[in-house]
C-alpha cells in the first residue's frame, strides 16, 4: 500500500469525489478528454464528475454519456454524480433508480452548485438515495444566508466593501442535514468544508453515530480569505476562502479524521467567464494538478498527516465513501494496479497555460510546489509521466 522506495513513494491511484469536467455544455472550459489528463497528471486514477453541466446531468442519458466518453479516452475512471432534482431546480426528485441502474451505475448525487434548500425535498431525497444504496453529497450552502454574496463575512470582506457570505450559511445546512440524515437513517456526504462551524458540527454528527463523511479542497487548506486584497477573481470561489482560524481547524479535522476526504472541486472556467470583475467573475479554481503537491505542503511536511495518512485522505476513504471496490486499497500479487508513484521532491512552478486543463484558472499561478506524480497507473497501464498525461499509443501494458 505504501511503500517508500527510496525517494519515490508508492500510493493506491488517488481518487477524487468533487470534479467539474463542464462536458456536455461547457467544452470551451473543460472537456472529459483534458479534464481526464488533468486527473491522470494530477495521479489520480478514478474521479466524480458533479452534474451541473448543459444540459444537467438528471438522467440515465447524460450520465451514461459521461461515463462512456471517459472510458473511451481511458485515462481515468469518470464516475458521473446524478443531480438530486429535475434541472437543479431543487424541486422535483430527480428519477435516482434509473440512473443507478444504467451502465455508469451512479452512486452517489448532488445538487452542487445549487443546494437543496428545502427540508422537506432533501429528507425525501436522503431517503430515496439511501433505498438504492447510494449517498447524497450535499453542497452546503443556504443561499437565503449567502444572498449572492461572493466573499466570507468578516473583517476582510468589510475592508473592502464586499458583501459577506457568513459561516452560517454553511453550518446551518451541515447540521440540518446531519439531522435529517440520522432521522432518515441514510448516509449524507458534505462537500468542500471551508468552516470551524462545520468542523464542530461534524464531530458532534459523528459523536452521535450519524453516518456523515466530509471532504475539503487543497485550496481551503492553503489559502485564506487576505488574497482577495486586489479583487483578483482568480481566488473567487463557493464556498468562499475563509479565515486563518478556519484554515487551521480544517487542517487538524482532516489530521484527525472528523473530515474524512480531499476533494478538489476542480472548476474550469473559460477566460472571459473568470477574467472579470470581481462581482462577475464565475467562481471555482481548477485543483486536479497541484492537489497533491498541496497536501504534501500543508498536512504532510507540518506533520499533520504521514504517508499512510495522505493515501487514506486522497484514496482509501473517498474510494470507500464512493463505493469504488477496485480503489483505494492495497493491491493483490498479480493484480492490474491503480496506483500513483509520487517524486515527493521534485520542485515545479504552476503555470496555467502549461497545465493539461483547457481553462488557466489556477489561483497557485507562479507559485513553486513541491511533489508530483511520477507516473500513474490505471488497471496496469500507465496514464501519466511526469506530469504529463500518456498519449494513446503510449498507455502499454507494464
Ligand atoms: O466554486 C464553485 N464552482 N463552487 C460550486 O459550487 C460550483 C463550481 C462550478 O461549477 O464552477
Ligand atoms: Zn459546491
Ligand atoms: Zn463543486
Amino acid at each position: 500500500e505504501v511503500v517508500d522506495g527510496g525517494g519515490h513513494v508508492l500510493l493506491p491511484g488517488l481518487v477524487d469525489l468533487h470534479v467539474h469536467l463542464r462536458e456536455p455544455g461547457r467544452e470551451d472550459a473543460e472537456t472529459i478528454a483534458s479534464g481526464s489528463a488533468a486527473a491522470a497528471a494530477g495521479g489520480f486514477t478514478a474521479v466524480f464528475a458533479m452534474p451541473n453541466t448543459d444540459p444537467v446531468a438528471d438522467t440515465a442519458l447524460v450520465c451514461d454519456h459521461v461515463w462512456r466518453r471517459g472510458q473511451e479516452v481511458g485515462l481515468v475512471d469518470v464516475h458521473p454524480v446524478g443531480a438530486v432534482t429535475v434541472g437543479q431546480k431543487g424541486e422535483r426528485l430527480a428519477e435516482m433508480g434509473i440512473m443507478a441502474a444504467g451502465e455508469a451505475r451512479v452512486r452517489i448525487f448532488s445538487d452542487d452548485g445549487f443546494c437543496v434548500s428545502d427540508p422537506l425535498v432533501m429528507r425525501r431525497a436522503l431517503e430515496y438515495a439511501s433505498g438504492l444504496g447510494a449517498l447524497i453529497a450535499q453542497h452546503a450552502e443556504d443561499p437565503r444566508l449567502t444572498c449572492g454574496a461572493c466573499a466570507h463575512e468578516g473583517p476582510t470582506a468589510a475592508r473592502l466593501g464586499l458583501t459577506g457570505w457568513p459561516r452560517s450559511a454553511e453550518d446551518s445546512i451541515v447540521a440540518r442535514d446531519a439531522i435529517l440524515a440520522r432521522d432518515a437513517n441514510a448516509r449524507v456526504h458534505i462537500c468542500h468544508v471551508s468552516t470551524a462551524g462545520s468542523v464542530s458540527v461534524l464531530r458532534w454528527a459523528k459523536e452521535q453515530g450519524i453516518a456523515i463523511t466530509a471532504e475539503v479542497t487543497p485550496h481551503h487548506l492553503l489559502l485564506d480569505d487576505s488574497r482577495l486584497e486586489d479583487y483578483d477573481p482568480v481566488y473567487k470561489v463557493n464556498p468562499p476562502l475563509r479565515e486563518e482560524s478556519d484554515v487551521a481547524v480544517l487542517r487538524r479535522a482532516l489530521a484527525d479524521g472528523v473530515i474524512d476526504a480531499v476533494a478538489t472541486d476542480h472548476a474550469p472556467h473559460a477566460a472571459h467567464d473568470k477574467d472579470r470583475e470581481f462581482a462577475l467573475a464565475r467562481p471555482g479554481m481548477l485543483g486536479l494538478e497541484t492537489s497533491l503537491p498541496i497536501i504534501l505542503e500543508t498536512m504532510l511536511r507540518p506533520g499533520l498527516l504521514d504517508w499512510r495518512g495522505v493515501a487514506r485522505a486522497m484514496s482509501e476513504k473517498p474510494a470507500q465513501i464512493a463505493g469504488l471496490a477496485d480503489h483505494g486499497r492495497p493491491i493483490a500479487v498479480g493484480e492490474p494496479a491503480n496506483l500513483v508513484v509520487v517524486d515527493p521532491d521534485f520542485e515545479w512552478t504552476v503555470r496555467g497555460s502549461e497545465l493539461a486543463s483547457i481553462a488557466t484558472n489556477t489561483p497557485f499561478e507562479g507559485m513553486r510546489l513541491r511533489g508530483r506524480a511520477a507516473a500513474t497507473l490505471l488497471r496496469g497501464r500507465i496514464t501519466a509521466r511526469d506530469g504529463q498525461a500518456a498519449r494513446q499509443e503510449e498507455r502499454s501494458w507494464t
